[in-house]
């Protein structure tokens, strides 16, 4: 298949461009490198640097490259930033998302997989998060990925788009190419990590008084190559009909301290931290059921132990001390 990826400059969408080119799926990189980098882009994918906003560029990549299918990856992710500056989300996840539509209908490429959140359910007193949980979005990122989402559903009534939209937390991990770079960075793991590599003194922890086994908070980490396995069986059965599934790490998530302590045991660095006050809106644990797309789909996480996501992110940093800005 010839698959457009937008985003794919970024760190899940350079780890989908590269599992896509290892099933032998031909891609397009559409990404404007406003968070992404040209270095994460895989060599065998051709690259379009261009604006989710621009229809007539995003037009022509899609008639010309012959696209047959989008894995939309591109969008800005910062809870805080969203809480602060809404309008950036709502332009560039939802406006920017249905100009993407609309170019699709327009040249008639019908399926799409959709990277979206499980923070467009905020805060389901039911763990693990199945499917049938209340979508309730607590911040404006949550709430413009399920604006896209609802706007989706419409498309496929009025115009046959067949979709995949997945929701999950936190993506992690590396593989040999491609790792995580963000700046700044807002994920727990690389900020550990950068503290080992000595770029950061401390990682403070946001809260030590939860209902939880240790008192951090409770989270799920996918590793990112689960993922974007995820995202192309999720394109290979759009065929049938549209759908939505969330992906989790199966067990019952990790908390901060022992996202840490895998930190220290991985690197052998000490990771000094620091108790911070509890941050708002954030809850005690989150963690995603991954049950419907395992029996649907049969998706099978094959990296799902902490330890082997930390040493995968480990050495990509270790082999990129200044991520990709030494390339
Ligand atoms: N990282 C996670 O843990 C996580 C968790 C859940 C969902 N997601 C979703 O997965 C997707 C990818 O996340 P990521 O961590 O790889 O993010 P990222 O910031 O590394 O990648 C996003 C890419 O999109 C590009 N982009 C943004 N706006 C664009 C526009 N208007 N036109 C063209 N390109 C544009 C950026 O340059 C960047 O390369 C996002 O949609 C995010 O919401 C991520």
């Amino acid at each position: 298949m010839r698959v457009l990826v937008t985003g794919g400059a970024g760190y899940i969408g350079s780890v989908v461009t590269e599992e896509l080119l290892n099933d032998g799926h031909q891609v397009v990189v559409y990404d404007d490198l406003s968070k992404g980098h040209r270095a994460a882009v895989i060599a065998d994918a051709e690259f379009v640097e261009g604006d989710l906003h621009n229809a007539k560029l995003l037009g022509d990549t899609l008639q010309h490259k012959e696209i047959e299918a989008v894995i939309h990856m591109a969008a800005y992710s910062l809870v805080g930033e969203s809480c602060v500056n809404p309008a950036k989300y709502y332009n560039n996840n939802v406006v920017a998302g249905l100009t993407l539509l609309d170019a699709m209908i327009e040249s008639d490429v019908k399926r799409l997989v959709f990277s979206s959140t499980a923070a467009t359910y905020g805060e389901p007193d039911q763990q693990p998060i199945s499917e049938s949980a209340v979508t309730n979005p607590t911040n404006p990122y949550g709430e413009t990925k399920l604006a896209l989402e609802r706007a989706m559903s419409w498309y496929d009534a009025a115009h046959g788009l067949r979709y995949a939209s997945l929701r999950y937390f936190n993506a992690a991990g590396a593989t040999e190419k491609c790792g995580e770079d963000h700046d700044p960075e807002s994920h727990l793991i690389p900020i550990a990590l950068q503290v080992a590599a000595g770029t950061r003194p401390h990682v403070e922890i946001f809260g030590d008084d939860y209902p939880t086994s240790d008192g951090t908070c409770v989270r799920d980490y996918i590793h990112v190559v689960d993922l974007a396995r995820a995202h192309i069986l999720a394109l290979d059965a759009l065929n049938a009909s549209s759908r939505i599934y969330n992906l989790g790490c199966g067990g019952d998530g990790y908390s901060v301290q022992q996202v840490i302590d895998t930190v220290r045991e991985v690197t052998g660095k000490e990771i000094p931290t620091s108790i911070g006050p509890r941050r708002a809106g954030d809850p005690s644990t989150l963690i995603a059921s991954s049950a419907k797309i395992k029996e649907e789909l049969g998706w099978q996480p094959k990296h799902q132990d902490l330890r082997v996501i930390v040493e995968s992110a480990w050495r990509w940093k270790c082999e990129h001390p200044n991520g990709y800005g030494n390339q």
